[in-house]
């Protein structure tokens, strides 16, 4: 069984510093890895950027992850990225990493993926530069998912993106600003590559379970929609996806 810790949304800056990280001690105890579904920051700075990376070193067990919208706000996300690899943490764009988990291996594949909307009710590639560009921008990032995703040789598959693949982790958030929250473009690919678990955040006020249309798990880990300090899924378990302790082993920490 391979136990992926998992969180979304830790934006971390001045006024929290340090109190995420608190939150982590113990966590290799619970997990073997864990996924961080974007926007680390609150306004993309470098600076807290470096305070992110601060936030997730040395804790135990390997880190893995995309970066959100927030962490492009300040056409920072290069030095965003640099000081989170300096701290031993990988960050995926369009890329995949394979970790082993005692023996077993487990394929991570990342994009921040973007928002569109979901079938029926989506953006077209079509009419204005801007709204032709803002389409474009998903197509490629799913695409740039899949790639990485059809790539990977491993045990055991998940997919990190910061934007939601479905509309089902997205119930409690306005219907207006769907489009603006995920793609079915991302959960195309996912299909595709017939994975085991898909993970994202972004979704700050939707909720924490749903699968894709070719019945794929899909698990929203934004903070405040898990209320824990990080989500265990297991794959590889009894059901596959949860842990038996998931929801009590996340509440401790
Ligand atoms: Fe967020
Ligand atoms: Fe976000």
């Amino acid at each position: 069984m391979i136990r992926v810790a998992a969180v979304g949304d830790i934006h971390v800056g001045e006024d929290v510093r340090g109190l995420y990280r608190n939150r982590l001690t113990g966590i290799a105890d619970d997990a073997d890895i864990l996924l961080v579904a974007g926007d680390l920051t609150q306004h993309g700075t470098a600076e807290e950027g470096r305070m992110a990376a601060d936030e997730l070193r040395d804790i135990g067990v390997p880190v893995i992850t995309v970066l959100g919208n927030h962490d492009y706000h300040s056409d920072a996300e290069t030095e965003i990225t640099k000081a989170l690899q300096d701290a031993g943490i990988t960050v995926l764009e369009g890329e995949s990493t394979v970790i082993d988990c005692h023996g077993r291996r487990l394929g991570v594949a990342g994009a921040k993926g973007f928002g569109g909307g979901f079938a029926g009710r989506c953006g077209s590639d079509f009419g204005e530069p801007e709204m032709k560009a803002f389409i474009r921008h998903t197509k490629t990032t799913a695409a740039r998912l899949g790639e990485a995703l059809g790539a990977l040789d491993a045990d055991a598959r998940v997919a990190l993106t910061h934007y939601a693949p479905v509309k089902d982790t997205l119930n409690g958030e306005p219907l207006e600003i769907y489009p603006f929250l995920g793609s079915y473009l991302l959960a195309e690919v996912i299909d595709g590559a017939g994975i085991d678990l898909a993970v994202h955040g972004h979704a700050h006020r939707g909720v924490e379970k749903g699968i894709t249309p070719g019945g794929i798990p899909v698990r929203n880990a934004a903070l405040p929609v898990i209320e824990r300090a990080y989500a265990v899924y297991c794959l590889g378990g009894p059901d596959d996806v949860e842990c038996a302790t998931d929801d009590t082993v996340g509440a401790t920490a």
